[in-house]
């Protein structure tokens, strides 16, 4: 890969260790994916957040590139391991608590906005169509591909890290115009699309092409629920649909194979992910709650009595919590509004041993990271569970 003299220089350890060891990063990761050139980014989003993912290993990696390194563009982190304000409501043990502060302090300290959400597109890290970004978090990455016509690779934590450190990444993969285009056409043929069980069944089936969708018609909130499941059922870091995207170009998509998508197929998703009974903890907001999702559920909740002894749990983030005070008010009187983590990276598996879920992420998750028994309802579904 080719390097300017001050990416020589950075490499070379003359702007300081923090900035050497991002720069390997980014050259290692540049020359296994055959990158010409690093570019600028306009942005970063980072993964690796919670203590129970990074562990102490990771603790080390961030005060050692906090000791010099500071990143250079807005960047922002994913859900932490517990709700900062409410970790001892969460059940989490102090030792836990004071690693997890520790961590977000780490970050703090490289200059990254410390507000931890996997939704940061709705509040504090908005990209715009066109720019060159370096995300992590699947469903974060597909929505600024898919849904704003962002461009960035499926990165893990360390390299976005890396590259919200030297402020460039490795030009390869989605960052090229010729990556981008479909590789396999989706036609949905179901009249009430469930896109938890959509994303679920076509992330499962494509493999590594982009698909492009006709015959939906998904908001922005559906996009991201859509582009969750697919991400964790798959490697989908990328989708059009057609009508609705920036980049769905019908003339794209001639002779490329087509996917039937009808009743069968998403049941048969359904009945993959719905595994469990009597769900101990009833979860929702994966991704984090929007604040029209956060409206809707208040309306619908407002005026019904709480029923059932699941704990119930809306996770969201706190710039979106701050913009609607009255209706997570009415959220409150049903379970825990729970702010800056989500159900899969705090440790759940310590006080529950099932949980119900209208997430296709969270259903793919759930099982190996957090030795759940998984129950998948519908949004309407869950409501009637505790109301
Ligand atoms: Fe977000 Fe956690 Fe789901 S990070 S996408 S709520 S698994």
């Amino acid at each position: 890969m080719f390097l300017t003299r001050d990416e020589e220089a950075m490499l070379a350890g003359e702007k300081g260790e923090g900035i050497r060891t991002a720069m390997e990063l980014l050259v290692a990761l540049g020359d296994i994916y055959e990158a010409k050139r690093l570019v600028p980014i306009v942005s970063a989003h980072l993964s690796g957040v919670s203590y129970k993912t990074i562990g102490e290993g990771g603790i080390s990696f961030l005060q050692s590139l906090a000791k010099d390194a500071k990143v250079r563009v807005p960047t922002t982190l994913n859900p932490a391991g517990m709700d900062r304000e409410k970790w001892k409501e969460m059940g989490i043990s102090p030792r836990f608590a004071d690693r997890q502060h520790l961590i977000i302090e780490c970050y703090g300290k490289l200059g990254v906005d410390t507000d931890c959400s996997c939704t940061p597109y709705l509040g504090n890290n908005v990209p715009k169509k066109g720019q060159t970004l370096a995300w992590a978090e699947s469903s974060a990455l597909s929505f600024a591909n898919s849904a704003i016509g962002a461009r960035t690779n499926r990165e893990g934590g360390p390299g976005a890290l890396a590259a919200a450190i030297i402020g460039r990444t490795p030009e390869y993969g989605l960052h090229l115009d010729g990556n981008r285009t479909p590789g396999i056409v989706v036609e949905v043929e179901v009249e009430e699309v469930d896109y938890s069980l959509l994303g679920h069944a076509v992330g499962s089936s494509v493999g590594n092409r982009i698909p492009y969708f006709r015959g939906i018609r998904p908001t922005a909130d559906q996009l991201k629920t859509l582009a969750a499941a697919m991400a964790a059922a798959g490697s989908v870091a990328m989708f059009h649909v057609e009508g609705v995207t920036p980049e769905a170009d019908p003339l794209s998509i001639e002779g490329l194979e087509r996917l039937h998508l009808g009743r069968a197929e998403v049941e048969a998703a359904r009945n993959k992910l719905d595994r469990g009974r009597d769900p101990e903890l009833i979860a929702l907001g994966c991704p984090h709650l929007s604040v029209d999702e956060i409206r809707g559920l208040a309306a619908k909740l407002e005026g019904r009595k709480r029923k059932g002894d699941a704990e119930v749990w809306f996770c969201t983030s706190r710039h979106t919590a701050a913009k609607c005070p009255r209706e997570l008010g009415v959220l409150s009187k049903f379970g825990k509004v729970v702010c800056d983590t989500c159900m899969i990276v705090t440790p759940i598996e310590e006080r529950f041993r099932s949980t119900a879920t209208n997430s296709g992420k969270a259903c793919c998750y759930l099982p190996n990271l957090c030795s759940q028994k998984v129950v998948y309802r519908s949004t309407e579904g869950l409501l009637e569970m505790i109301s």
